[in-house]
């Protein structure tokens, strides 16, 4: 796991792998429950494995992503997003000098703490928030609420791909959707950066709800920076510069996410990315972080309803924490 304030990310060695094989002894077992890759789900996993990331195109099917689109909606306009919920409009640069130096840094309670936040209470309805507020992220539970969103975020041909990147079978371990406006402060995901949610184990699934243009706010990786670890490793956050220098804008190994809503994106975060700000409108997107976790592991990040929990294959079920679902 991640300790401390060391950022540097780096291949395993034996003793990591034997460590991991003890720790995560359960997620190398379910292993024995993953059917052979089909032909696409090689090619899908060999591309994650040269490029660091894979790109299934309109991979959700309209009339479903059209459901996803709709069950989003009626969840914000219900009010179902996460708060205390940043507001732009409490920033003020003077006084939250230090807090924007930070890149936003913290957890809701602490910056609500900050007085930047809006809560439940001051939440009328979803136009009122966007005018008052001006959030630049509404984070909505979709699992939690729909059985099109579970289905998507445990669809097999996916999670085949990851088990088998990865080697074993890891955890759902966070899965939520965002919409997201317009902001004037960019927070720490805005900058180039390696994910250390896991030193060793760790993929991402970006679930595209709307088209993703230039306008709204593409995902940027760069394409073979999760093996190659020589350079821009070891610092948290890179300016644009350092990166522009060596990967300038246009470089082919620059891969910008400007794609269809339905598209589906696995990619290895350890290698370098950054998320881009929405120029105009608002860019929905749904993610999904797998690793493995020791078993002892006490958080619960998002809620699966425990009959839907019971009903899925093995495979599957093998894939969310059991703690989630109570
Ligand atoms: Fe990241």
């Amino acid at each position: 796991m991640y300790s401390g304030s060391n950022s540097t990310i780096r291949q395993p060695n034996y003793f990591d792998m034997t460590k991991s094989r003890i720790l995560y002894h359960q997620s190398y077992k379910n292993m024995r429950f993953l059917d052979p890759l089909s032909p696409k789900q090689t090619h899908a996993l060999n591309t994650l494995k040269a490029d660091g990331c894979v790109i299934l195109d309109s991979y959700i099917p309209e009339k479903k992503l059209q459901q996803m689109q709709s069950e989003l909606q009626q969840a914000l306009h219900n009010m179902q997003f996460n708060m205390p919920c940043l507001a732009q409009n409490k920033i003020d640069s003077i006084i939250h000098k230090d807090l924007i130096n930070n890149y936003m840094l913290g957890t809701p309670q602490q910056l609500e703490e900050c007085g930047v936040t809006f809560d439940q209470s001051q939440a009328i309805d979803y136009e009122q928030v966007l005018a008052d507020f001006r959030p630049s992220t509404l984070t909505v539970p979709m699992l939690e609420l729909s059985a099109t969103y579970r289905e998507t975020w445990t669809d097999p041909f996916i999670l085949g791909i990851i088990s088998a990147y990865l080697g074993m079978v890891p955890k759902l371990i966070e899965a939520y959707v965002r919409r997201n406006f317009p902001a004037q402060y960019r927070s720490m995901n805005h900058y180039w950066h390696r994910d250390i949610n896991h030193d060793f184990h760790l993929l991402k699934m970006f679930v595209f709800l709307s088209d993703c243009t230039i306008e709204t706010g593409p995902h940027e990786f760069i394409k073979g920076s999760h093996t190659n670890l020589d350079i821009l490793n070891g610092q948290r956050y890179f300016q644009d510069e350092q990166v522009d220098k060596i990967y300038p804008l246009g470089h082919e190994n620059r891969v910008l996410s400007t794609v269809k809503a339905g598209t589906v994106i696995i990619e290895n975060t350890q290698g370098l990315h950054r998320a881009t700000i929405p120029k105009t409108g608002y860019r929905d997107l749904g993610y999904g972080v797998f690793m493995p976790i020791p078993p002892l592991y006490r958080h619960k990040n998002y809620h699966f309803p425990k009959n839907a929990y019971n009903s899925l294959p093995t495979f599957q079920k093998a894939f969310i924490p059991k703690s989630f679902t109570d």
